[in-house]
């Protein structure tokens, strides 16, 4: 079989860098559409460290049309995976037009491109943040969507986009019709055992894993717990943290659902990407000074506005029809986020 060549928008940031990784090693050619607008090129630089194959990077924005059918033109796609985005929660809520913009936008002259070259297979980067409220705390697939934010709205009203597009091929007949995952992620964090990528934010994240990272390395002062009256375990907030590396294999084994019988006639269908268990805020605290060895300080905070108590996902469904499910444990998790924090104290730069 000919080597098939995978377009990744957004391969520069944290999860695009690592499926670029997994890709290489998996035997695909990669080409990387990225405005760095989040990420910095050292990242793909590591890429090509670990893997010892290069890729093809084009420093663009995926919503500038004319250059990206330009590079459709050229390159032989088979296969999209789209993690190009905006993706914090507090930012969508005060620019939301350049969430809509970024997100909403971006993924329709993504698609327009798509079937104008007649690349109609891909992976997209939805996150459990489409769920509405649920007196149930594990998600399945078929739960009802309610984003609560212009964030989470941002990757539902993606997901109805791509689903209409499928739909409407059953209605026209088409020949090759579009072969579509939806890959809605729970909390992905750690990093590559090699330690050379990694989750790089900006500023001071939102986001407990880094934060819990940057308090032990001495960066920042103090965490905060927010909230530790929740009705959980132990009063704090439960996720469902899934290893980064175990989520972008969960994106080679729905490239290659896409490709299977399953998918003959096409299809656009949402999977569940996490452990199908959570942690406490505390249970990370303690499992992270535990396996560092270092002291997390940290105080108790009120409640984040808009904060669930509870929530993991099902992950039958991915297991039962891609094949996959999690590998590495919270400890791995743990260990790798923190040998790339030790590695890389100032990120990339
Ligand atoms: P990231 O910010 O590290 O990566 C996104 C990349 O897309 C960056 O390199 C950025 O420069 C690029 N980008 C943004 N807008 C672009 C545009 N218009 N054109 C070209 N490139 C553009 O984020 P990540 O954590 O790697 O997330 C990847 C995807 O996964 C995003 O779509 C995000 O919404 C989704 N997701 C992330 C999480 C998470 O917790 N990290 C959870 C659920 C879903
Ligand atoms: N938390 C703290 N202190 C902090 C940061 C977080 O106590 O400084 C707590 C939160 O209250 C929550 C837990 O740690 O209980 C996890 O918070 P994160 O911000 O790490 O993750 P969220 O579950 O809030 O959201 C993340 C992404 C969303 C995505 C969602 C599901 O930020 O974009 O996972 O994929 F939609």
């Amino acid at each position: 079989m000919d080597t098939q060549t995978v377009l990744v928008t957004g391969g520069a940031g944290y999860i695009g860098s690592h499926a670029c990784v997994e890709l290489l090693q998996s035997g695909y050619r990669v080409v990387v559409v990225d405005n760095l607008s989040n990420s910095k090129p050292e990242s793909l630089s590591r890429v090509e460290q670990i893997t010892g194959k290069s890729l093809s990077f084009y420093q663009d924005d995926i919503r500038d049309k004319k250059t990206l059918a330009e590079i459709f033109a050229k390159e032989p796609v088979t296969t999209v995976m789209h993690f190009a985005g905006l993706k914090a929660v507090g930012e969508s809520c005060e620019q939301p037009l350049n969430y809509y913009h970024n997100n909403v936008y971006g993924t329709m002259v993504l698609a327009e491109v798509m079937n104008e070259a007649n690349v109609k297979q891909l992976v997209f980067s939805s996150s459990a943040t489409v769920y509405g409220e649920s007196t149930a705390v594990q998600y399945s697939e078929n739960f009802p969507l309610g984003p609560i934010n212009p964030y989470g709205r941002s990757k539902a009203m993606i997901e109805d986009i791509l689903r209409d597009l499928s739909t409407a091929d059953n209605i026209i007949q088409t020949k090759s019709p579009w072969k579509i995952a939806l890959l809605r992620y729970f909390n992905p964090i750690g990093a590559h055992e090699s330690g050379l990528i990694g989750e790089d934010p900006n500023g001071i994240p939102n986001n407990l894993m880094p934060y819990v990272s940057q308090v032990a390395i001495g960066k920042l002062a103090q965490l905060s717990v927010f909230g530790d009256d929740y009705p959980t375990r132990d009063g704090t907030g439960v996720r469902d943290y899934i290893h980064v590396v175990d989520l972008v294999k969960g994106h080679t084994k729905a490239i290659a659902a896409l490709e299977s019988e399953k998918f003959k006639s096409g299809g656009c269908k949402a999977y569940n990407l996490g452990a199908g268990r959570g942690y406490s805020v505390f249970e990370i605290i303690e499992t992270f000074e535990r396996v560092t060895g270092r002291k997390v300080n940290y105080k108790i905070a009120p409640r984040r506005a808009g904060d669930l108590a509870e929530c993991f996902a099902n992950p039958e469904l991915a297991l039962k029809e891609l094949d996959w499910k999690v590998e590495k444990n919270l400890d791995d998790m743990v260990t790798d986020a923190w040998n790339w924090q030790t590695k890389n104290p100032q990120g990339y730069a």
